[in-house]
């Protein structure tokens, strides 16, 4: 049996979200063609684990200064639990389809307090004697679909880019030119491959917001999805 699950960092229904969407054609079409799936839906926005806040982080130094878990206050250990918990449930899965918007050129904070969550030392990955991260899941794989208003994608970027390289201040605009487009996705993808997720794809529903677009790109995507799920 493969675990699937589907991380959803969006506030709003179905109804009123084109990664979702899309997302949910990806799902269908998978278990359709791999009935042995068992699939976890979460939404971030549901999450009951705290960031690295007051608690949590007094915690850490506690743990780290040698001190027992035993020894954390009650609402240490309550917070450490929680994080536990979506830690767990992470590497207990095989697969994973993150789905979000695209937000001011990234993704809703709620998933990166996700990614914090899971990208844990010594569970998820762990450092070498180099002191590069190493993943320390095998075998699993990830795609990840995101919704933007307007036209994120590599091409659209690649394509601007000449324009760009005329400007006067080319050296310092183009660096950031390169990943300003949608820097939250690389953060998606290097989280994963820190964990050890290589084999990963993504998704992009682009130019929502443009009424000449919108439908073609959706219907693009919609395809890719079903495509891809038949792949994966
Ligand atoms: C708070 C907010 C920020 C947004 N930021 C961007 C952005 O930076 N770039 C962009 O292309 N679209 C942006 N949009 C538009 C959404 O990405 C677009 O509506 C997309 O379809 C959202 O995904 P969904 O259809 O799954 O809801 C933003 C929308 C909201 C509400």
């Amino acid at each position: 049996m493969t675990k699937l699950l589907v991380i959803t960092a969006h506030p709003a229904p179905v109804e009123y979200s084109k990664s979702q969407r899309v997302a949910e054609k990806f799902v269908d079409t998978y278990v359709a063609q791999n009935p042995n799936t068992e699939v976890t839906k979460i939404n971030l926005y549901d999450l009951d684990a705290p960031d690295v806040d007051r608690v949590v982080y007094s915690a850490f130094g506690h743990l780290m200064n040698g001190g027992s878990f035993e020894t954390l206050t009650t609402e240490q250990q309550q917070a450490l639990g929680k994080r536990q918990e979506v830690i767990t449930q992470f590497m207990e899965h095989d697969r994973y389809v993150f789905v979000s918007p695209m937000w001011e050129f990234s993704f809703p904070a709620v998933l990166k307090k996700y990614l914090d969550i899971v990208c844990a030392a010594r569970q998820t990955f762990q450092y070498n004697e180099l002191g590069m991260p190493v993943g320390l899941l095998t075998g699993k794989k990830a795609i990840y679909i995101q919704a933007s208003g307007g036209n994120h994608t590599k091409d659209f970027i690649v394509n601007r880019r000449p324009l760009v390289a005329q400007h006067e201040n080319a050296t310092v605009l183009l660096p950031t030119f390169d990943t300003f487009g949608n820097y939250g996705e690389p953060i998606v993808r290097a989280t994963l491959a820190i964990m050890g997720v290589l084999d990963y794809q993504h998704i992009m529903v682009h130019s929502q917001s443009m009424p000449h677009a919108a439908e073609d790109s959706l219907n693009a995507s919609l395809q890719q999805a079903e495509q891809a799920a038949s792949q994966w």
